[in-house]
């Protein structure tokens, strides 16, 4: 029997601090007529320091299950595709499986910057489609304005802090993950990096001094490549899915300018009412972009049952991609009181882990007191 990976849930999280472009102007040699002309920016959310990576990759997720029967025990995997990891080990994924309680599930970050949603999300699908395993959270989770050079009016502009996360569920109908297109080309890995902090180049006086432990780009070079990918991997991936252009209901594209979307929307000659924007409020989130785009698509009635979308990014690496993805009828109604219920049950996994945590120091105190020599 062929088995879907059906989307059932799904979550925001952003910071509440906003940051305008008129603060940056404070900041840089920059205005704010530019920046709203040149990638359609108003604002973004800056994380303060209370909120990680990780802390809103939780948030994400715990909304995502409150809107399903979904308990977190009975996730069997978390993917949190990511480019503003909490460390380098352990990875955000196993922090957020601790976080939301998720005792029985496998946690992996995924790094392939701004398009690890898409990536992420298809490795998920692939892996409940084969039936070894049957949900999966998938989380696209960031704090780049920790990874930003304020002083670099070229990036300082565009980024912003958020997550998004994605309930699959395996079902014996069809629906959810149709098709997938996933592409790289390392050729292009210096247009957008961060190049100090790794194996490469360990993190030294120097490099902090450089600030070449900061995000470093090309930004016409980037703009060119991704007006270029966008157009031919959503061609490419609703061929793959048996669709045309026309059975696209809504396209959810990574938000990084408005100028990117738009040059898109004319290479496939589609309205651009046929995109969901949210760029003015959020700015480039990177791996978060996506989902944050679909989440208020949907809140806002711009999507529901039925609709076939294309999800499509571009990003450092450098790294693009397409998927399909058809949203079916949710199988039971959610209360509002119900959906912000999410709270309690984050406040229920913090004390279990906080008994695990207990426990394995006693356990580990009893181990030394017995081996102790008489
Ligand atoms: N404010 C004011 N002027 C700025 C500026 C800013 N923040 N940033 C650049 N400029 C200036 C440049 O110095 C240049 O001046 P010059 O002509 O005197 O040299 C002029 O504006 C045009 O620069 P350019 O780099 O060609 O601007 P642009 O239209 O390409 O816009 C980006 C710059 C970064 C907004 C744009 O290239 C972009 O969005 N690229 C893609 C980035 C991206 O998506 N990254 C994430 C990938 S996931």
């Amino acid at each position: 029997m062929s088995r879907y990976a059906h989307l059932t849930g799904w979550g925001m999280a952003v910071p509440d601090r906003v940051l305008t472009n008129h603060e940056i102007e404070q900041m840089v040699d920059t205005n704010d007529e530019w920046i709203i002309a040149r990638t359609g920016i108003r604002e973004r959310r800056i994380a303060d320091k209370s909120d990680t990576t990780a802390s809103l990759a939780a948030k994400a997720a715990l909304r995502a299950l409150q809107g399903t029967d979904v308990k977190a025990r009975e996730i069997d995997l978390i993917i949190v595709a990511t480019s503003s990891p909490e460390h380098i080990f352990p990875s955000t994924a196993s922090l957020v499986q601790d976080r939301i309680g998720a005792t029985e599930a496998g946690a992996f970050d995924l790094s392939a910057a701004c398009t690890g949603f898409i990536f992420a999300l298809n490795m998920a699908a692939q892996a409940i489609r084969s039936g070894s395993l049957n949900r999966a959270l998938v989380i696209g989770s960031e704090t780049l304005s920790r990874m930003v050079n304020w002083e670099d009016r070229g990036t300082a502009i565009l980024f912003g802090d958020g997550a998004g996360a994605f309930l699959l569920e395996g079902r014996d109908w069809p629906g959810g993950v149709m098709s997938c297109v996933m592409r790289s080309d390392g050729s292009g890995g210096d247009l957008l990096s961060v190049p100090a902090g790794g194996s490469f180049m360990p993190t030294s006086l120097e490099t902090l001094q450089k600030k070449l432990h900061l995000i470093q780009m090309d930004g016409r070079e980037v703009f060119r490549f991704a007006t270029r990918v966008m157009a031919s991997a959503t061609r490419e991936v609703v061929e793959l899915a048996g669709m045309s252009l026309e059975d696209v209901d809504l396209v959810i594209p990574h938000q990084a300018n408005k100028r990117i979307i738009e040059a898109a929307a004319r290479g496939l000659k589609l309205p651009l009412d046929r995109f969901a924007l949210n760029i003015d409020r959020y700015g480039n989130t990177s791996t978060a972009s996506i989902p944050i785009a679909f989440c208020e698509a949907f809140e806002q009635g711009r999507t529901r049952a039925g609709d076939r979308l294309v999800l499509v990014g571009f990003g450092a690496g450098l790294t693009w991609g397409a998927l399909t993805l058809q949203l079916t009828e949710p199988e039971r109604v959610v209360t509002p009181v119900e959906r912000r219920r999410w709270w309690v049950f984050a406040v229920l996994a913090r004390l279990r882990s906080v008994l695990r945590r207990v426990g394995r120091r006693l356990e580990s105190w009893i181990f030394r007191a017995r081996a102790k020599p008489e």
